[in-house]
């Protein structure tokens, strides 16, 4: 069975949508995002557009600001701390990856936790380790998490849970995440013994690494749940032509696994649906802290 994403990202649209008109009604807020984008990374600019578009859809206010590629870290830093200052903004992203000569961690930190829709500031990773309420909660986890609650029913106690990664943005905060839903969780990586053998274990698997392709049919449990995050641009082996596909082997992998997210339009549209519901919830909490 394939998870449609594109389908449940919309269907999160719609819903989020209904709640911005709520919430315009009863307390005249409009919830807005601001999205920083420093120099000219051709993939940075395709997502950023999406993301532009895709606020204005659900009827949020999008504010973007183009910044040279030549910018200091301590004009970024100034542009944040007047953004983490404007009350009229509720959310901010900065688009990542940054410039060679600036600090990704320093800019990250710089941004205002109540503000850091990406959730990957300290005080929010902090709060989803702790399994604190309020946590601003970064955005490709949770679309992975509600996809496969989607195909599983809601309940996914007790199921054991690989993830392969352990990045910052997706590996460790979709396992504590997992965690969270009662899982057993294993984080696998590049230095784990055995890999093969830890992924059949798996009722869900996670796959997070970055690598074309990377697992393989006989990885995969039989009627596993199968969670493809990497968006990798190939090469068609028949056409020549470039095309995209996950860390997942997915025409093999599809005919032993019970379920799988296809690279494009699986946990990719479900990103940007979080990081819109990311802003609601922002603006939200911001709203309750002003009164
Ligand atoms: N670049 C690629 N993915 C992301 C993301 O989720 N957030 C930000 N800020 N930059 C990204």
């Amino acid at each position: 069975m394939i998870i449609d994403g594109k389908q449940a990202a919309a269907n999160l649209r719609s819903e989020l949508a209904r709640e911005v008109s709520a919430l315009k009604k009863s307390k005249g807020i409009t919830p807005s995002l601001t999205v920083v984008l420093v120099g000219e990374d051709a993939a940075s600019e395709v997502y950023v557009r999406n993301k532009v578009k895709q606020t204005r859809e659900v009827g949020m206010i999008s504010n973007e600001i183009r910044l040279p590629a030549t910018t200091t870290q301590t004009d970024l830093l100034s542009q944040l701390s007047l953004l983490n200052n404007d009350n009229s903004v509720h959310g901010i992203l900065v688009q990542l990856p940054l410039p060679e000569h600036i600090d990704e961690s320093a800019i990250i930190e710089a941004i205002t936790p109540p503000k850091d829709v990406d959730g990957f500031h300290a005080m929010n990773s902090g709060r989803l380790l702790n399994g604190e309420k309020g946590a601003l909660v970064p955005c490709t986890p949770q679309g992975c998490i509600m996809l496969a609650k989607q195909h599983l029913g809601g309940d996914l106690s007790g199921k054991h849970a690989v993830v392969i990664g352990r990045s910052n943005i997706v590996g460790k905060p979709v396992a504590l995440l997992l965690l969270q839903e009662n899982c057993t969780v294993t984080i696998a990586h590049s230095r784990t013994k055995n890999l093969a053998q830890v992924c059949q274990q798996a009722d869900i698997l996670v796959a997070a690494v970055g690598r074309a392709e990377f697992v393989q049919a006989d990885w995969v449990k039989k009627g596993a749940t199968v969670i493809d995050v990497g968006i990798n641009r190939i090469e068609d082996a028949l056409t020549g032509k470039p095309k995209l596909v996950g860390d997942v082997a997915y025409d093999s992998v599809s005919e032993v696994c019970g379920a799988i997210t296809p690279v494009p339009g699986g946990v990719g549209p479900m990103t940007i649906a979080c990081l819109l519901k990311n802003t609601l919830e922002a603006a939200l909490q911001q709203a309750q802290n002003t009164q």
